[in-house]
């Protein structure tokens, strides 16, 4: 082995390399070129190995030589990592292409269930009365449910509420809002204006116009001199403002144990307008909710003087609004969950 073998072999070895750099199809291959040629157990370090073998004069000719080598394989290297880099990019760039104008998917909301609608409804009308909403409890006594609204045990009254107990003994789920007002009462004193939306149940059998869990919205008004005229005033605006103004409406007597006199509040006939349908029973008009004023005893019971106090309550189910509003023929229709009936209220 002299210089021109070694100089001989260097060159071979930068042709051969400058070539398989020229043609390396992605920066792997180009890493493993790398390594193989340069690294510390490279080609270059074995041809470089013969070094010893020449005279000392010969061995910075060789040196100079193979850093010459070195540097146009590393140039080569470098020029065609960094092509390969820009294309790999190009490619990746084409292969996770994002048109970032295509319209977005709408995402799918929900949107509050009609009783709910037809609650706030009621409320947003009689707060401007005024009234303030209230909550009250989904499980009740029986003293608050009935014996406080004038309903004692064993009466033939409870006759008109169902009623579902629970294992609390003397607790069963409201059958109505009524007991609200009791509560309301006890917790304020007048003038009072309250309004109390909420759950109800009943041991029904379920059909069209019953069902064993509903809503109802309640309202008690209490304070010195409040009459029967007032709570007709104000539930005349009411069906105004929710079923369209020069609506007729009239009081019927009614009756309900924790009011005296209890009245039916009719507005005509939304479907007909008088003159008698099959929507109305042919009587032109149809009945929104019952109400009457407080009951001395029950005014006793929440804490009132009724020598001093008077007061009205009221209570209406916010589906059958909803139903007389929309003419929606079936209340379970509104427990039943099936979007094609809740999408029309979106
Ligand atoms: N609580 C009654 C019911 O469930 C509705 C009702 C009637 C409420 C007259 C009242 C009222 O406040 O005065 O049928």
């Amino acid at each position: 082995m002299d210089l021109a073998d070694l100089t001989r072999d260097l060159d071979a070895l930068r042709l051969r390399a400058l070539a398989a750099v020229a043609a390396a199809p992605d920066t792997a291959t180009l890493e493993a070129i790398e390594v193989d040629v340069l690294g510390k157990k490279g080609e270059l370090t074995s041809v470089l190995r013969g070094i010893g073998a020449l005279p000392p004069d010969d061995r910075p000719r060789v040196g100079a030589v193979a850093n010459t080598v070195r540097g146009a394989i590393e140039a080569a290297l470098a020029d065609r990592r960094s092509g390969l880099a820009s294309s790999e990019l190009a490619a990746r760039l084409e292969r996770e292409r994002l048109d970032v104008t295509t319209p977005g998917r709408p995402l799918r909301h929900g949107s509050l269930h009609p009783s709910i609608q037809a609650m706030a409804e009621i409320a947003g009308i009689f707060e401007q009365f005024g009234f303030v909403v209230h909550e009250s409890q989904e499980i009740e006594d029986d003293l608050t449910n009935f014996q406080m609204l004038n309903i004692p045990p064993d009466h033939p009254a409870r006759d008109l509420w169902d009623t579902l107990y629970v294992d609390v003994p003397g607790h069963l789920l409201r059958t109505h809002t009524s007991p609200g007002q009791i509560r309301v009462m006890q917790a304020m004193r007048p003038p009072i204006r309250a309004l109390l939306p909420g759950r109800c149940f009943r041991y029904e059998s379920v059909d069209a116009s019953h069902g064993f869990e509903f809503f109802q919205v309640e309202g008690l008004m209490v304070d010195e001199g409040t009459t029967l005229a007032d709570l007709k005033g104000l539930l005349d605006q009411f069906a105004q403002a929710m079923f369209g103004t020069g609506k007729k409406t009239r009081f019927r007597p009614g009756y309900y144990p924790f009011t005296e006199p209890s009245v039916a509040f009719d507005v005509e006939c939304l479907v007909c307008g008088g003159p008698g349908c099959p929507a109305c029973g042919r009587s032109g008009w149809m009945t929104i909710l019952g109400a009457g004023m407080v009951h001395p005893v029950v005014l006793q019971y929440g804490g009132l003087d009724p020598e001093r106090y008077q007061g009205f309550a009221f209570g209406m189910g916010p589906e059958r609004i909803s139903m007389l509003k929309h003419g929606i023929s079936d209340l379970r229709l509104f427990m039943d969950n099936d979007l094609r009936f809740l999408d029309q209220f979106r």
